[in-house]
């Protein structure tokens, strides 16, 4: 695996998709093909959402017109039909995982409420007075507040992983951190905001020689590389649907299998119980024990269909297509006056957030909107890592397998005509 620049591809031979396939890969976005105040309209949003493919949106419609049901409830043919699609899913993101069991396979609605998952369950349990919670800089509100909550709970203490002026984690600071002993470690494979790619296997081998459970938030390398939660160790993994080609209301916990065994239930109702009575009730195994109540069921097989679309095209040529996408952006925006890229870790995936003295990023999103051209702006959930580079927010362009190089043009021609407004 190379890891020197740009999202890590398995397999750097992979051959790049062609211009054809990139064409019928674009032509599978509905969505994309419309015009958008008179321009053609330029989606660079992916990390806030993606959009879907036919092939999802074919498969929630197919579900809501031929199979909808409830499930694991009933024995008639349509909860059954209902049932076993649903389950499949769980078998998709196993393999989309590389996985040992399907058993480690939680649904939840998504990143935020898998990590909720995590800190009311395992961390209720185990966090204590006094413990040391390590969060990464650099780490989107959703890996940081529920551990809040906790820490407040418990009296434990949460503390940040260092990032340096790039957005790279301080291993220095990392290391002398780990000498706390802390009890959890918890950061995002990708940051949402700066793009960087975090060194997951080094940092949970040296976090479980601490002796510390790891989390890792997958919401934005989910979209992006391949993923192998045996190799990166880690004790559970979270992301999300709707980032991941999928529909919202879909979302993923992986946990170890005797992690999640040893957890209690966290919410209760339907389907995560074993026996039920007033004297006393008793709990499903897990996955079960985690799933209370009607879950998002055609989210979850669009999910399933999402998943087996991204593993059709082959992730380490989506990963190098973006890596091409990301090599275009950051040569062309040099050519941009007036910008500074938030952001510049050797090691990224396609995001490139930017700050300007011209004009504050909402200013920018406004006007590139008029250009068709679909950006963030914002702290992107990431208010820490803002302060620590010493801006509020920034203007931030994602890229998608769906995008192109004229993408690529469309957006920095839009971003300099914007900038002219302000100069
Ligand atoms: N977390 C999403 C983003 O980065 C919403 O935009």
């Amino acid at each position: 695996m190379t890891e020197d620049a740009g999202i890590p591809v398995r397999n750097p031979e992979v051959s790049p998709f062609t211009e054809e396939e990139l064409k019928a890969i674009k032509a599978q976005f509905p969505v994309l093909h419309q015009e958008v105040n008179g321009h053609s309209l330029c989606y660079l949003d992916s990390a806030a959402s993606t959009q879907k493919p036919q092939a999802v949106l074919d498969k929630l419609n197919e579900f809501y017109s031929r199979n909808y049901s409830n499930i694991h409830r009933g024995m008639h043919t349509l909860s059954m039909r209902a049932t076993a699609q649903y389950e499949e899913v769980r078998d998709i993101v196993r393999r989309f995982l590389k996985a040992r069991s399907t058993s480690e396979i939680v649904f939840t609605s998504g990143t935020t409420a898998a990590v909720n998952l995590v800190a009311q369950t395992w961390g209720r349990q185990h966090v204590t007075s006094g413990d040391t919670i390590l969060v990464s800089e650099m780490a989107h509100h959703s890996n940081l507040v529920p551990w809040q909550l906790l820490a407040a709970e418990k009296g434990a203490e949460v503390l940040p992983i260092p990032v340096d002026d790039r957005g790279v984690l301080d291993l220095d600071g990392y290391h002398a951190l780990l000498e706390k002993e802390p009890k959890l470690v918890a950061f995002s494979q990708v940051s949402n905001a700066l793009g960087t790619v975090n060194p997951v296997e080094s940092l949970v081998r040296e976090a479980h020689a601490a002796g510390a459970v790891v989390l890792v938030d997958g919401a934005q390398s989910a979209p992006h590389m391949p993923l192998d939660v045996v190799a990166m160790d880690c004790d559970f993994f979270a992301f999300s649907g709707h980032k991941t080609y999928g529909p919202t209301g879909s979302g993923i916990l992986f946990g170890k299998q005797e992690l999640l065994e040893a957890m209690p239930p966290w919410q209760g109702g339907g389907d995560m119980i074993d026996n039920v009575s007033f004297a006393g009730t008793t709990f499903n195994t897990p996955p079960m024990r985690f799933e209370a109540g009607t879950p998002n069921i055609a989210a979850v097989i669009g999910l399933g269909a999402a998943l087996e679309w991204m593993m059709n095209l082959g992730i380490d040529r989506l990963a190098a297509h973006e890596n091409a996408l990301l090599a275009r952006a950051t040569e062309r925006m040099a050519e941009v006056g007036e910008v500074r890229l938030i952001g510049t870790a050797p090691c990224k995936a396609a995001v490139m957030s930017f700050w300007s003295d011209l004009a504050h990023p909402q200013d920018l999103g406004t006007c590139l909107d008029q250009y068709g051209v679909a950006i963030r702006a914002g702290h992107h959930c990431a208010q820490p890592v803002m302060t620590r580079m010493g801006i509020p927010a920034t203007a931030r362009a994602s890229f998608a397998v769906y995008n192109n190089l004229e993408d690529v043009d469309q957006f920095i021609e839009a971003l300099k005509k914007s900038l002219e407004l302000f100069a």
